[in-house]
């Protein structure tokens, strides 16, 4: 039997067709049964005056979200207020009845909505507008990536040494030794560029021992990595991640920005790039830091995307030349500048959403570097060898894919923004 959307009932009016969805909602009266049918296009109402027959009492039986399939007639009826359609059913199947009560409703809370995510995502068309929108996002980002020629790859999650630096990493079990999840993709992209990749992207999960309660923090979430072969500064990186992100949003806005104004109440706004750069240092002045502060808190963020905001008219803002004391051993120094790096963070409406650098490639000047971060080169080796033998310059940057939805959508925690969220206090469903 064929199967039709709802969305598409209007051009069948008048013929047989089956549908196949939940119910949505029941209202059986003494002479009339009506049921709202929903599936993942929209809803319908299926009318069924009472004949003592069996569809009679099947249309009793059912409860609310119960599985059906329904095959009827398509009806145009203009009191109708869903649509001005019905559907007049000549047989009705309960592929699955669902138990009652449910154990969500229109009140739980957002713990609640965890505990049932599958139950939440199909009742709450905003929910699954989401991931409809991220489908876009990501398309949006291997388009650009493929075109600008990047190689798309798939790096190892479970390392032998901790990533980056010791902190923030989750250990595990490994065949009586320990093993460690990736907290990024960073040393092993930087080895396919080692590897005459010349632009490497990546999107995967990665994983953060971090014991954050906010809204924006996740134990595991979805990075969209990118690193770059043979730039000449920084600037490279930072030209391409705008250009990709406009280019994102282009599609999105295409895509979904009735559905995201209706849903969500936010225009999508399609960025010009540039986007506005400043210095860390004039960040650090705008949001008003106390002397010695080497980085942005939140409330520093926003403080800093609002100025750039009114004073352009632009809601990204690059924030550029982050103090070495902030930022890892890795990030490339400029030139006769110790004391800064040729890094950058991406804020977006007051959030963080990307960090990036350029990378030091020079193997001695990375070695002082790490000495100077009190890090010992062993456990590193195999990162580290990978610039004994030809380094090219490179530069990348890493990208929160769930922040990203949240700032776009106006969603106001990450964990609207993931099908199943991951932090310090939930690991199910
Ligand atoms: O800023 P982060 O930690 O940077 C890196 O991982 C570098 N290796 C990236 C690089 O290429 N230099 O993480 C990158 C992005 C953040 O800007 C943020 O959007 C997201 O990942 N992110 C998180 N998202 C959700 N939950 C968390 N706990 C996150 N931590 C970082
Ligand atoms: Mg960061």
């Amino acid at each position: 039997m064929i199967r039709t959307h709802i969305a598409g009932l209007r051009a069948q009016a008048g013929s047989t067709v089956t549908i196949a969805g939940w119910v949505q909602a029941l209202r059986l009266q003494r002479a009339m049964q009506f049921v709202i049918v929903r599936d993942h296009t929209g809803t319908v109402q299926v009318t069924h005056r009472r004949d003592g027959g069996p569809l009679e009492s099947l249309l009793d039986s059912l409860t609310a979200e119960s599985a059906v399939r329904i095959t009827g007639v398509v009806k145009d009826n203009p009191v109708v207020s869903l649509g001005g359609l019905e559907l007049i059913p000549e047989s009705v199947v309960i592929e699955n009845l669902t138990e009652t009560p449910l154990p969500i409703d229109d009140h739980t809370g957002p713990e609640g909505r965890l505990d049932w995510r599958f139950l939440d995502v199909r009742r709450r068309p905003a929910a699954r507008l989401v991931f409809e929108v991220q489908t876009t996002v990501e398309q949006a980002m291997r388009e650009f990536a493929y075109a600008s020629g990047c190689t798309e790859l798939h790096t190892p999650k479970l390392m032998g040494t901790a990533s980056e630096s010791g902190a923030e990493v989750f250990t595990v079990g490994y065949f009586g030794r320990q093993a460690y999840l990736a907290q990024s993709p960073q040393f092993y992209k930087q080895m396919a560029i080692a590897g005459g990749v010349d632009r490497v992207f990546e999107i995967g999960p990665v994983f953060r021992a971090e014991p954050s309660f906010t809204s924006r923090h996740a134990t595991e979430f979805t990075g969209v990595d990118v690193e770059l072969a043979w730039i000449s500064s920084v600037e490279d990186v930072m030209t391409f991640e705008e250009r990709m992100l406009a280019h994102v949003l282009a599609a999105v806005a295409a895509a979904h920005s009735a559905e995201i104004e209706e849903l969500f109440k936010v225009s999508v706004r399609v960025p010009a790039v540039p986007f506005p750069r400043l210095t860390m240092a004039e960040a650090l002045s705008i949001s008003g830091a106390a002397a010695g502060q080497d980085d942005l808190d939140p409330a520093g963020e926003r403080a800093v995307s609002a100025r750039v905001l009114a004073e352009t008219g632009h809601e990204f803002a690059f924030v550029t030349e982050f103090p070495a004391s902030a930022r890892p051993f890795y990030h490339l120094r400029p030139a006769g500048q110790p004391h800064l790096t040729a890094s950058f963070d991406l804020l977006w409406k007051g959030l963080e959403i990307t960090t990036g650098a350029q990378r030091e490639h020079r193997y001695d000047v990375l070695l002082a570097q790490l000495a100077e971060k009190g890090l010992a080169p062993e456990p590193m080796r195999s990162y580290l060898d990978c610039f004994r033998y030809g380094c090219p310059p490179h530069g990348g940057f890493g990208l929160g894919l769930g922040r990203l939805l949240m700032v776009l959508l106006g969603l106001d925690s990450i964990r609207d923004a993931t099908f199943l969220f991951r932090g310090p206090n939930r690991l199910v469903p």
